[in-house]
């Protein structure tokens, strides 16, 4: 297989969706019968809660602490990879460790590049590596940058997601600055706007903001669904869980334009 897509799900505020937008999304390309992988970046192991697997959490090393901390432990990443019973993803689940990683990171020389290098041994065997991200802009988020190169931006339909908007703009054009001489080049592949509740004006004003912000990044709604907390709690996506809700279209065409904007060939069916 090619070098797969990357995507890094970001938005330094928590509790916008990045977790559930990207559990999402890795199992719309799953049932489009794309590979997946799925890195937890964020020390606070949401999604390795929301994956059903919790016991990684508390395992003891190696973990992704150390494959990002001690170069000679990178290759305990296939080690720790763990594939997910429903959704048929692999998953690289964060751990307690990694609490400490974003310090180590910073002390560290090349501190931001540590995943990529990671990555690059396992490749291979995937459509889409998708890293969902944790609520900052520290040194775990400039490794998801690095890595991937792309980002896919949940956030809620609130005013205070434009400062959001601004501090990551800002965030991402200081990065390619410090990688000006490898042409570092971070692209936006879309805007995931989340927990829409049609009924408030404040939602379709910002929605509105935002297209007019991302003229040329497709802007998605995903809505406020009992059924979206459901399948997280349940250990898996709506794919799985919930395969009647009415947001598994919106993840579907967050898939299908992934897989237009990437080039990927039509899955065999
Ligand atoms: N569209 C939605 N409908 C219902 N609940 C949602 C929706 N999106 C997120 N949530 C809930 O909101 C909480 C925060 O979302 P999460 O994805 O963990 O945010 P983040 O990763 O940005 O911190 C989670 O408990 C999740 O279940
Ligand atoms: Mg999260």
């Amino acid at each position: 297989m090619a070098k797969p897509a990357k995507l890094a799900v970001t938005n330094q505020k928590g509790g916008v969706g990045k977790t559930t937008v990207a559990i999402n999304v890795a199992g719309a390309l799953a049932d489009r019968g794309r590979e997946v992988l799925f890195v937890d970046l964020d020390p606070q192991g949401n999604a390795t809660e929301n994956l059903g697997m919790m016991e990684a959490y508390d395992e003891q090393p190696p973990s992704l602490f150390n494959v990002l901390t001690e170069p000679d432990k990178r290759d305990a990443i296939t080690e720790i990879t763990r594939t997910h019973p429903a959704m048929g993803i692999d998953v690289v689940p964060s751990n307690i460790d990694m609490t400490a990683a974003e310090r180590e990171l910073t002390l560290s020389r090349r501190g931001a590049e540590q995943l990529a290098l990671a990555l690059d041994g396992v490749d291979d065997a995937y459509d889409y590596i998708l890293v969902d991200c944790p609520p900052n802009l520290g040194d775990l988020v400039d490794n998801a940058l690095y890595a991937t190169q792309n980002v896919l931006i949940p956030a809620l339909a609130e005013t205070t997601s434009k400062r959001a908007f601004e501090l990551l703009h800002d965030h991402i054009t200081m990065l390619e600055g410090d990688y000006q001489d490898e042409d570092l080049s971070i692209r936006e592949v879309g805007v995931v706007t989340n927990r829409i509740d049609v009924r408030k004006k404040q939602a379709k004003e910002m929605v509105d903001w935002i297209n007019e912000a991302y003229p040329d990044v497709p802007v998605w709604e995903i809505r406020e669904r009992a059924a979206i907390q459901r399948s997280l709690d349940e250990g898996a996506s709506l794919f799985e869980v919930e395969p009647e809700c009415d947001q598994r279209e919106a993840f579907e065409s967050i898939a299908a334009s992934l897989d237009e904007q990437f080039g990927m060939a039509e899955v065999e069916p």
